[in-house]
């Protein structure tokens, strides 16, 4: 199926910017939030195929959904998008599981382990999705179509489903990233903690300019 419909499940910045992405690509996106009249603003300035709505008609009207939420309500979000509206979908999952606890030296605090990652634990509670990770490990000011010169980074992907893989990768492409596919969900263990360390010069030095990129020969 051609996909030309996204739900983003998610109305902060991450939400709104990988939104704004879409719409620049040519995609039609519904916004979805527990308060969509507080995304009018942004749906005025978004053009025609910007719609705001509840996480359960975003999650309804998408071809392919994108998870933009905080990564401690991950599973709330999605249980208010709800199971039918879910079932057999992409679901892009940005989130990080970040722990409300304060950072330290600049090392932000997770709320999962090593052995379970967030995505591993959102696939599992809502197995009629198909989780992909990505978008997760860059900050959202680098997420669409970033400019670091000749170099195009690299975004790592990782999921159970083939075909979910298959679909996202070329999003990532159009959005400017050399694709890595990392594997099964399992590899988003590796993959969330890159977000602590991609957080470290931002918040030892409040550098916050930079991409990961795999070299290779
Ligand atoms: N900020 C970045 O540069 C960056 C980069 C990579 C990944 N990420 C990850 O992307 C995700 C989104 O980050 P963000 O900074 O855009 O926003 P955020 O503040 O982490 O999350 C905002 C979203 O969470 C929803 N939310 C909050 N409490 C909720 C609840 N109890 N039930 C359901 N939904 C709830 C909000 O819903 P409402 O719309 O209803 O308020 C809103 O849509 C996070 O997991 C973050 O770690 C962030």
């Amino acid at each position: 199926m051609a996909i030309s419909k996204i739900g983003v499940l998610g109305s902060g910045t991450v939400g709104q910017t990988l939104a704004g992405g879409f719409l620049k690509h040519g995609y039609s996106v519904m916004v979805g939030s527990r308060s969509p009249a507080k995304l009018a603003d942004w749906k005025k300035n978004a053009g025609d195929k910007a719609q705001t709505g509840s996480f359960s008609q975003a999650a309804a009207f998408g071809d392919l959904l994108v998870l933009a939420v905080k990564g401690t309500v991950a599973h709330q979000a999605l249980a208010l998008a709800g199971e039918k509206n879910l079932g057999g979908k992409t679901v892009i999952d940005a989130t990080n599981p970040i722990a409300d606890a304060p950072p330290e030296n600049g090392v932000i605090k997770f709320f999962t382990t090593l052995d379970k990652s967030l995505m591993e634990q959102l696939q599992a509670g809502f197995p009629m999705a198909n989780f992909v990770k990505a978008f997760n490990s860059i900050g959202n000011a680098y997420m669409v179509n970033p400019d670091f010169g000749i170099i195009k980074p690299t975004m790592f992907m990782a999921g159970n489903s083939e075909q979910s893989k298959k679909d996202v990768a070329p999003i990532l492409e159009l959005f400017g990233f050399e694709v890595e596919d990392m594997g099964k969900a399992e590899a988003a263990r590796a993959i969330e903690p890159l977000c602590m360390l991609w957080c470290i010069p931002g918040m030892l030095r409040n550098e916050w300019a930079h991409a990961f990129k795999l070299l290779k020969k």
